[in-house]
């Protein structure tokens, strides 16, 4: 079944169908990544860019690998190298890539909207992959997706999302994804990285973590931002550690088989300990595998194989 949108700015956009349609569709390609010759010809002719003018490991990678295992050409875009360094806007980079005839166009970008500005200037399907604390809808994507795969079900699940919320997209594309698929969020942090809008999103919001943990089905832990707080918001990062820092210690509240979740990359010994993050309840590498599904689902779906109802391989 083909999505109700040409691009993927956001989960707040995106209707409840095209988020089980991607998730449906991302079991067939994570089949496909179990085997040992993971090459499917699904987008032989086709091309993508990845444009990132922020740093990125796990999103420009999965990207590139999901392009590559499904055949299609993709071309990184160097902000370093290229003719932005000449003065050339956004939009005339994206449009002058889009004139050599790529399919999609995956943009990840400091300025909030930056992709929802592409995707009303080109013809070319654009994924927003990270839009400064705005959305990372396929990041939102990959974690319903391992939830999913890990619990059976999303609905009535309880999942408490833990730190820097002020400055994470991913908890802004995981609270609207987690809604919208029927699930109970709840926050918590230090009240300055806790922004005001979240009850207005239907989430409980807490300052103490404990409280947030309260027989939890999931956890999903945040990295602190330091990189874009402009003044101090906290006292310290060990104080934030004893205090907001997930260990077995406060997994005590939550439940038994607590799903653990972090987006990548990790502040060891701050946000999460070791020990939560490499424990058996922790699917973090889980998450990097799954974000390789998604990528691939996201573009089959995009780029026709949706809309003709072609074989995924
Ligand atoms: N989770 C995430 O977006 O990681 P990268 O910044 O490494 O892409």
């Amino acid at each position: 079944m083909p999505l109700e949108s040409k691009d993927i700015l956001g989960l707040e956009y995106m209707k409840t169908g095209d988020i089980a349609t991607i998730l449906k569709t991302a079991e067939s390609f994570k089949q496909i990544l179990e085997r040992d010759i993971k090459k499917v010809p699904t987008l032989r002719g086709k091309s993508i860019v990845t444009l990132f003018y922020e740093p990125s490991t796990r999103t420009r990678n999965s990207f590139e690998l999901a392009g590559k295992y499904m055949s299609a050409d993709v071309i990184n875009f160097s902000k370093a190298t290229s003719s932005v360094n000449k003065g050339e806007t956004l939009k005339d980079t994206a449009k002058t890539i889009e004139m050599m005839g790529v399919g999609t166009v995956i943009i990840r970008h400091p300025v909030a909207g930056a992709p929802n500005m592409l995707a009303k200037h080109l013809d070319t399907p654009v994924i927003n992959a990270g839009d400064g604390a705005h959305e990372h809808p396929t990041q939102g994507l990959l974690d319903l997706f391992t939830i999913k795969q890990k619990k059976g079900n999303i609905r009535g699940l309880k999942v408490a999302i833990i730190g820097d919320i002020l400055h994470s997209r991913v908890a802004r594309s995981n609270i609207w994804g987690l809604k919208k698929m029927g699930a109970e969020v709840v926050t918590a942090g230090p009240k300055t990285l806790l922004p005001p809008f979240l009850e207005e999103l239907g989430v409980k919001v807490y300052t103490r973590v404990e409280d947030a943990l309260d027989n939890a089905d999931v956890v999903n832990i945040l990295r602190i931002q330091l990189e874009r707080q402009k003044k101090a918001l906290f006292p310290s990062l060990r104080e934030y550690a004893i205090i907001f820092g997930i260990n077995s210690e406060k997994l005590k509240y939550a439940k038994e088989d607590v799903l653990i979740l972090h987006p990548g990359p990790l502040n060891r010994g701050i946000e999460i300990s070791s020990e939560v993050a490499d424990s058996e309840r922790s699917s973090i590498k889980e998450q990097v595998a799954n974000g390789v599904a998604i990528r691939m689902a996201l573009l089959y779906l995009l780029m026709g194989g949706g809309k003709t109802g072609g074989q995924v391989d």
